[in-house]
């Protein structure tokens, strides 16, 4: 019988990270985990809660409120995967667009907010057999995870991934405000104090700037294999 392990893949924004967690716990039936979808929820939250804007955050406030912000993952069968709910509300749609987008780096940098979604996300994984992707997971959350994934891919390959994709979706946007998103991030990510985005010493790093996604997932899934 197989073992069940934890796989952590960490990587820069838009580098398909999600896609391939996703299509990997599938196929291994793990439970897979976004946990870009719970700090950006936290950020909707803040938002819809007047506690952040452009030139503003009240951080105090946000978190005397986290007590209020109870993050979940529903499954949808019509779909065929778990859309995120903040409290009773599906926000599936809401959390990936570009606003949210925009505040969720500044979000990502409070510590309080990290120890909250940090120690749920500990809580998911006690049973091992799940796919957590992220920016810390190899490092902070799962830091004996039996197979690490650092993915990365050119700022400009990625920013045209996110593009094509809010294009299909009907959002209105430029290449270039998306292409500034992806650096701003970039920059916010792996400069912030509290856990940075960093490549974890044990992780293999995949670039997949120039991959397919199915040579893609066929080289993670080898991966897994000589893992279980
Ligand atoms: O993966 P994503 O683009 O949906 O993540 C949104 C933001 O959340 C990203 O800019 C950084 C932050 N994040 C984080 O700090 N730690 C994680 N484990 C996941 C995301």
């Amino acid at each position: 019988m197989n073992t069940k392990i934890t796989i952590a893949i960490d990587g820069f924004s838009s580098t398909g990270k999600s896609t391939i967690a996703k299509q990997l716990a599938k196929k291994l039936g793990y439970i897979y985990v976004d946990t870009g979808a719970m700090y950006r929820t936290v950020a909707l939250f803040a938002m819809q809660n007047n506690l952040i804007g452009l030139d503003f955050i009240n951080q105090d406030e946000l978190i005397k409120q986290l007590i209020n912000i109870k993050i979940s993952f529903v499954f949808n069968a019509d779909l065929g995967f778990a859309e995120v709910y903040l409290n009773d509300a599906n926000v599936e749609r809401k959390i990936r667009s570009l606003e949210v987008s925009n505040f969720v780096s500044k979000v990502a940098t409070i510590s309080k907010v990290r120890e909250k979604l940090v120690s749920e996300q500990q809580e998911m994984g006690l049973n091992k057999g799940i796919v957590m992707d992220g920016r810390d997971i190899g490092t902070v959350v799962f830091p004996k995870a039996e197979l690490k994934i650092f993915m990365t891919a050119s700022a400009d390959t990625r920013a045209k991934r996110r593009f094509d994709e809010l294009i299909a979706k009907g959002d209105n946007v430029s290449y270039d405000e998306i292409y500034n998103n992806v650096v701003d991030r970039d920059q916010m990510d792996t400069t912030r104090k509290d856990s940075p985005l960093v490549k974890a010493e044990d992780a293999i790093e995949i670039d997949n700037s120039n991959l397919s996604r199915e040579e893609q997932f066929e080289l993670i899934l080898k991966l897994v294999k000589e893992k279980i």
